[in-house]
């Protein structure tokens, strides 16, 4: 990791980096919502950057799709498939049917490791290639349907998304956190938040908003460290407890836009898996996974509940904020607000113009 700047020295506007990622050096407010950004967002939008980023997002939780299941699934904006074949491997195809558009996740079976089409029985293999017409002595040669890069990883199955369809720049790691050894096991909660989550995930810098939204009985002391696909803020942190005020670490950590960890020591040791799904442009599909770290001889779940029921409020705390504000693309930055510069450059990686 490569140490770029302490959060504190921001005093003024976020500069040329951030804003011509927009693509307009306007000032703030809907007139600045020009460029080529701007031609990708729906008049309404409140974000002058596109609502899909490049990148690993969580399709669903393992457990979400057991063997020869298929679900159909709403997110980026997109109808899909997800269906587990013989072979254990998840599958995600485009949802309809290139033959006369049935919904494959509405009544599709799994037959191995393909998936039959309830509307005339059409056999897609696990390529997404037509493998079978049962009526019919010849396949359209033609007859593909889309498959999707998906990854298994803690308890997760992931899909890519990029815009222009290139392969993935980075892998997602895997966490021992999420393997139950030593943590108890994951508690997941979901949200819907009427918020695109790079907006929302400006809190990792802001450390102000610890103080006042959060009730901290101080402002954290941060670093950030920035390396390619890796974001990573270290907060040194004051927390309210009942045994009285404490001091602990808080590192979030973003791989790419859409999967962050949070560790937390100090009183319990929490670790948090936390990821986010765009259901369309303008809201996301957002959870959180929480662990605790096991005292030697300790045992299973409910160990810690007290901390995830403080970090679940911490998070309608923070929803409040984000389902109301604004973006500003050049928001007037004080001496004490955290590096939002570092995280606007870091986060225009991960969009590129789409194809047709
Ligand atoms: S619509 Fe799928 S087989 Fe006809
Ligand atoms: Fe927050």
């Amino acid at each position: 990791m490569r140490h770029l700047a302490p959060p504190d020295t921001v005093v003024a506007p976020l500069g040329s980096a951030a804003t011509s990622m927009l693509g307009s050096n306007a000032a703030n407010g809907p007139s600045a919502r020009s460029g080529v950004a701007l031609s990708l967002e729906s008049p309404s939008s409140r974000y002058p950057f596109p609502p899909y980023a490049n990148g690993w997002f969580r399709a669903l939780y393992s457990h979400e799709l057991p063997g020869g299941e298929v679900k159909p699934l709403h997110r980026l904006g997109r109808e899909w498939v997800a269906f587990r074949g013989g072979d254990g491997q998840p599958r995600i195809f485009d949802a309809h049917c290139p033959h006369l558009g049935a919904h494959l996740g509405v009544g599709g079976t799994v037959e191995g490791d393909a998936i039959r089409c309830p509307f005339h029985g059409w056999l897609w293999n696990g390529d997404g290639r037509c493998v079978e017409v049962p009526y019919a002595k010849r396949i359209p040669a033609k007859a593909q349907i889309r498959s999707w890069r998906v990854v298994e990883r803690n308890g997760v199955v992931f899909v890519h998304h990029d815009a222009t369809h290139r392969a993935p720049s980075y892998e997602v790691p895997e966490f021992p956190e999420c393997s139950g050894e030593g943590w108890t096991p994951l508690e997941i909660r979901h949200w819907t938040v009427n918020s695109r989550w790079l907006d929302m995930n400006e809190n990792a810098v802001d450390q102000a908003h610890f103080r006042f939204v959060h009730g901290t009985p101080t402002i954290p002391e941060a670093t950030v460290e920035v390396e390619g696909h890796v974001f990573r803020v270290r907060n040194a942190v004051k927390m309210n407890t009942p045994r009285g005020v404490i001091e602990g670490e808080l590192t979030t950590t973003d791989y790419g836009p859409a999967l962050q960890t949070v560790h937390i020591s100090g009183a319990v040791d929490t670790f948090m898996l936390n990821t986010a799904t765009p259901i369309d442009a303008e809201t996301t599909d957002v959870s959180f996974a929480y662990a605790v770290r096991l005292a030697p001889g300790q045992q299973g779940r409910g160990v810690g509940a007290a901390r995830i029921r403080d970090l679940e409020h911490q998070f309608e705390q923070d929803r409040a904020i984000w389902e109301n504000k604004a973006y500003w693309e050049r928001p007037m930055l004080c001496d004490g607000d955290g590096n939002f510069g570092a995280y606007r450059r870091w986060m225009k990686q991960f969009f590129s113009e789409p194809s047709a």
